[in-house]
């Protein structure tokens, strides 16, 4: 079985939409007319936009938009648009799309295990200056990469801090970071070839307790305290959460108290405060429309699924907001029921078990909406069995968040 994730046939956006939204057509109206048999992304330049400009006016510090959860160029040049200024990539493909798009981008390179060959080519041809590590084997490789050429002093090295398991739903703390003991030598290790020197943490992804940035940042000044060198940078990572159905996190206003209040207990005045958003920013701005290809009691066939933009409602079980689309026909019934979703390909673990409320007479030809998905969808669609194709529009629609009492993910009231 090949699961190699390939980034693969999103046929993309033309290079301009109109300026006007309301030119752009409706998902609605877009299905009725296309009646499409591959999966179709639907993006909201609208939503994008507006979710930067809400996450960019509520923190006090840097947000730098971690590109991995949607590279898109559209998506990229609505966040733009929103005032991001500042890219967080993993790897040099990233870095060379932004600053391909964005000359005057600052692109931190925040990866804490790099490939040489990008650490060079990242400092010398796209002029990345910050560059993260969680290893005295990576602090080694970034400075015998690009010491020699630092000539005017512009390195900037990120430590990575290791952080137990929180409480996000996806957890990242067992493959990066530095245990406090490293962290505070790599600090000293770093700080007389930085001319930025910092330090980072992520919470993990999808992370709902405004707590464990509280955690994180006790955490961060006992390392400061310890390590005894001036500190240019706290990055407090991403992992800000966004609604889901089941997951109905507190208004990012919570989340961001909780670190302004944490950040000014370092007493690092001279600090700049920096933040990794990723999902926060691009959920909200995309969906999928699948079509059902078969039903089977209450399992939906679908044209999508977990090798395709839905990995996440596979084996993490998550749930997003859906909606059924029938142009023509008989109307939806009004009674729903959960239906559990099965992906096109013949493996067994294509598979979503939902529940995912829809009309209970839900059945082939009818097309859903799946929300939710501008982050962690398009970009982790592989070619598996061929089912490697859909369609990226444009759209004018309001984001789909499912329900009015999902909070959006540009609500910052705390
Ligand atoms: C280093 C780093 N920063 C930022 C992000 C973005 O996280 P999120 O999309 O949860 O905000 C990730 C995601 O894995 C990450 O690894």
């Amino acid at each position: 079985m090949n699961l190699s994730r390939v980034r693969v046939a999103v046929t993309p956006l033309a290079r301009r939409f109109p300026a006007a939204a309301a030119l752009l057509p409706t998902v609605d109206a877009l299905i009725a007319q296309e009646r499409p048999e591959e999966p179709v992304h639907c993006f909201r330049p609208e939503a994008a936009v507006a979710a930067a400009r809400g996450f960019v006016g509520a923190f006090s510090g840097k947000v730098l938009y971690a590109v991995k959860c949607n590279p898109e160029p559209a998506m990229l040049r609505a966040l733009h648009a929103g005032g991001v200024d500042d890219f967080d990539c993993a790897s040099i493909t990233e870095i060379a799309l932004v600053r391909q798009m964005f000359p005057e981008a600052a692109i931190h390179f925040m990866h804490p295990v790099k490939a040489r060959g990008a650490i060079r080519s990242a400092w010398a041809q796209h002029g990345v200056r910050d560059f993260a590590l969680d290893s005295a084997d990576e602090l080694a490789k970034i400075l015998a990469e690009v010491r020699a050429t630092d000539t005017e002093g512009t390195l900037g090295l990120i430590v990575r801090l290791a952080l137990p398991k929180g409480g996000a739903v996806l957890d990242l703390s067992g493959k990066f970071g530095a245990a406090a003991e490293e962290a505070v030598s790599l600090l000293r290790a770093a700080r007389p070839h930085a001319a930025r020197l910092g330090l980072s943490f992520h919470v993990g992804s999808q992370c709902l307790d405004p707590l464990a940035w509280r955690a994180a940042l006790a955490e961060v000044a006992e390392v400061v305290r310890r390590a005894d060198v001036a500190i240019e940078v706290i990055d407090v990572g991403g992992g800000f959460p966004v609604a889901y159905p089941g997951m109905e996190p507190a208004p990012l206003g919570a989340y961001l108290a909780e670190i302004e209040a944490g950040f000014e207990r370092l007493r690092l005045p001279e600090a700049e405060l920096w933040a990794e958003p990723g999902r926060a920013l691009a959920a909200g701005a995309g969906s999928v429309v699948v079509q059902v290809l078969h039903r089977r009691g209450e399992a939906l066939y679908i044209n999508d699924g977990v090798f395709g933009s839905l990995a996440d409602a596979g084996t993490l079980g998550f749930r997003y907001p859906v909606r059924l689309i029938r142009p023509q026909g008989p109307a939806p019934s009004r009674r729903e029921i959960g239906f559990s979703f099965f992906g096109p390909t013949c493996d067994s673990a294509d598979a979503m078990c939902g529940p995912f409320f829809l009309p209970a007479d839900a059945g082939e030809g009818d097309w859903i909406e799946i929300g939710q998905l501008g982050a962690y969808g398009a970009c982790l669609r592989t070619g598996f069995n061929g089912f490697d194709r859909a369609r990226l529009v444009a759209v004018r629609d309001a984001p789909f968040t499912g329900s009015p009492a999902l909070a959006l993910p540009t609500s910052v009231a705390a």
